[in-house]
């Protein structure tokens, strides 16, 4: 077993993480269950896909208890009826990490002026929104303890070079901007809220759906270099949790977290697989 995630690493701690039915989300669930969370609450729309993460969780040694509600993140009252659903369970003793990480782009490559009105409503009633509405309600503000973590990007700092993201840079840079207030804003407390910005990760369904499946230009983007797996993302969200829960004083206030060849946003090292002998991903592989 890693050496992060051992079952007392994040001992007591009841984390409830959004777009818990995929990719960076789904991961993270399940390495919080094995660095022995005191109980997992998982929020995204796919019920089956959250039936999956719970019975694979339960499957594995771990001790976590595990709750699993079908919730749209754009539905603000249907948002705060889940964290109270979720305060209601009488297993749940109360939130102590909120992980806002559900997120998606698409309509790639259309440029702004070509994006369908719907694609941008999506994306910014989901990223931005979302997060927005599932921040507010959260028992960790009476109490003035806890953690929040936005999953942002490394896009949300810089422009992505290529069309199709406009809308998506602006949600993810709004959410860098939200984290910054809100941390200032909660001064007075002892509540952290952080930023973790993942590069390009590859074994989550995002670029899929961000290029519309072009299995194409899916595989000449990811061609040459070795992106980034869920699991790499899920460890780092534990790493933060771990460095918090050790010493009150700390807080990882921002983490970016990429695969070694992705030297900028878009600097990447196309010649990396050759030179570490790694095979290409391709869409089949991830
Ligand atoms: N993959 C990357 O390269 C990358 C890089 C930087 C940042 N990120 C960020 O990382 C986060 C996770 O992405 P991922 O790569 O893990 O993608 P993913 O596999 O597509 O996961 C996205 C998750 O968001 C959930 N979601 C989407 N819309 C939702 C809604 N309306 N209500 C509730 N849940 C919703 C999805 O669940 P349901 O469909 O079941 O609702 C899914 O669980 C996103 O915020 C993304 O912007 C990803």
């Amino acid at each position: 077993m890693d050496t992060l995630l051992q079952p007392d690493t994040l001992s007591g701690m009841t984390i409830l993480i959004t777009g818990a039915s995929s990719g960076i989300g789904r991961a993270t669930a399940i390495a919080c269950a094995q660095a022995g969370a005191h109980s997992v609450i998982l929020f995204a729309r796919s019920t089956d896909k959250l039936k999956e993460v719970a019975e694979h969780i339960s499957k594995s040694n771990s001790r976590s208890y595990i709750l699993a509600i079908p919730c749209d993140i754009r539905d603000a009252p249907a948002v705060y009826a889940a964290v109270e659903k979720s305060l209601d369970d009488p297993k749940i003793p109360q939130i102590d990490v909120l992980i806002n990480n559900a997120g998606l782009a698409v309509g790639a490559p259309a440029s702004f002026p070509e994006l369908k009105l719907e694609d941008i409503d999506t994306m910014v009633d989901t990223n931005l929104k979302g997060m927005l509405s599932n921040s507010g309600g959260q028992s960790m503000m009476q109490r003035k303890a806890g953690a929040i973590i936005n999953i942002t990007s490394t896009t949300a700092l810089e422009v992505p070079p290529f069309p199709g993201e406009a809308i998506y840079h602006t949600t993810k840079a709004s959410q860098e901007g939200f984290t910054n207030s809100l941390r200032t804003e909660l001064q007075g407390t002892n509540i952290r809220v952080l930023a973790v910005r993942p590069g390009v990760v590859a074994d989550t369904t995002f670029h899929k759906q961000r290029i519309g499946f072009r299995k194409d230009e899916y595989d000449t983007f990811m061609q040459g270099f070795e992106p980034l797996v869920a699991e790499d993302v899920a460890e780092q969200i534990v790493w933060i949790l771990a460095q918090g829960k050790r010493k009150e004083r700390v807080a990882v206030k921002a983490l970016d977290i990429v695969p070694t060849a992705q030297r900028m946003l878009y600097v990447i090292d196309k010649d990396w697989n050759e030179r570490n002998g790694v095979k290409d991903t391709k869409i089949e592989d991830s």
